[in-house]
């Protein structure tokens, strides 16, 4: 029997099937054809390209021939803003920034810092904000250009985004955002209009050019449900359909489900002390090992299932080292506890260059800023 899970950008859980996913949204598989002219391109692939943690897209060709015809097009990502930064959060800005920088686009950034006051109970919208400028720094920290760069909170810049929130909230119906997203009675009236501003920024680099423009989404694949809405509004006021290229979700350390805020010790922190990361892996990380050494020497483990070696192919970027270590996790000459000393390393050391960057991201934001 087919395995339950649930994708929706307000949940997700259980063991995840993306092949079923691709078919459930409607969207299509990142396939060696788009990834070759891409390729060519840009000159090179991100590995997360190569290991198809992007793995399906929408559109994404109709960008392509925009760069082969050298006509601009932006890139538009969000974070809507509750708590400290993950892991899991960082994948599409890395990914965007690589993509800024091999493809030379501009980049606009959401924070909608309402998204999490209408959805969560007990969020002010002062915490928000002090959260977005917190996560600001970590948006920072990943290395955009700032000539290239735009970052606003929705509650200041709501003046300029207000309009076309109408043009798009007037041709969504109650039984569309029903069906969409799943609300009942009882959501309330922001929750129903927020997705017209997550629609927004998808507009923006036509009326910011002055002519049609297309738009690139680099974002994990909960997100789609909004940009099918935002691609079934766009014609309809003049706008060109967002394109939309998709990621899987970060594993959380427990086994099954995504990296999450709301589930403690699931999640490594950008914050997370060196000792804390190296606790939280050798605690909570699901273990693809055999359960005693001797087991494990003679059938191997299962890099598959294992979250350290998960986590491994999202931060570690050298691709021999991770076959070697695949192989070696598998045929059960490496134990559990080295290859989980060896991601503690991978991720402290990357956490240390990052922190580094958040610290400097202090006196730069205001470069980045958009505000009415
Ligand atoms: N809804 C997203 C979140 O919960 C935030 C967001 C706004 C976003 N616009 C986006 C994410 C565009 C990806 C792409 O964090």
């Amino acid at each position: 029997m087919a395995k339950e899970f649930v994708v929706t950008p307000w949940e997700v859980k259980g063991d995840i099937d993306y092949d079923r996913l691709i078919k459930q949204f409607g969207v299509k598989p990142l396939d060696e054809v788009i990834l070759k002219r891409l390729e060519k391109l840009a000159g090179k692939l991100h590995y997360f390209l190569k290991r198809k943690i992007f793995f399906a897209h929408m559109y994404f060709d109709s960008i392509l021939d925009d760069v082969e015809k050298k006509k601009k097009f932006y890139l538009y990502t969000g974070r809507a803003p509750s708590g400290p930064v993950h892991l899991g959060h960082l994948i599409p800005w890395i990914f965007c920034k690589w993509l800024q920088e091999n493809l030379d686009v501009p980049l606009l950034f959401q924070i909608p810092d309402e998204e999490k006051f209408f959805f969560k109970e007990g969020l002010t919208l002062e915490d928000t904000k002090k959260w977005a400028y917190e996560n600001i720094l970590d948006i920072v920290a990943v290395g955009f250009d700032p000539k290239k760069t735009k970052i606003f909170l929705d509650t200041e810049y709501a003046g300029h985004m207000y309009k076309y929130a109408c043009l798009a909230a007037k041709k969504t119906t109650l039984s569309t955002a029903k069906a969409l997203f799943g609300f009942t009675d009882s959501n309330n009236l922001g929750e129903l209009f927020y997705t017209t501003m997550q629609s927004v920024p998808a507009f923006l680099p036509t009326v910011i050019e002055g002519k049609t423009t297309q738009c690139l989404i680099p974002c994990a694949i909960d997100q789609d449900v909004h940009f099918r809405l935002t691609r079934d509004i766009a014609p309809k006021i003049g706008y060109s359909k967002p394109a939309t290229i998709l990621c899987r979700f970060l594993p959380s350390l427990a086994e099954g489900g995504k990296m999450s805020t709301s589930i403690e010790n699931t999640a490594i922190f950008t914050n997370d002390k060196p000792e804390q990361v190296k606790n939280k892996i050798l605690r909570y990380a699901f273990s693809g090992g055999r359960d005693t050494v001797e087991d494990h020497r003679k059938k191997g483990g299962m890099p598959d299932v294992d979250v350290s070696y998960q986590y491994l192919t999202y931060y570690l970027e050298d691709d021999k080292k991770l076959k070697q270590i695949y192989e070696d996790y598998k045929s059960g000459k490496m134990l559990t506890g080295e290859l989980k000393e060896l991601t503690i390393e991978v991720i402290n050391k990357f956490l240390k260059e990052h922190r580094k960057k958040k610290d400097k991201a202090k006196d730069h934001i205001e470069k980045f800023m958009l505000r009415d």
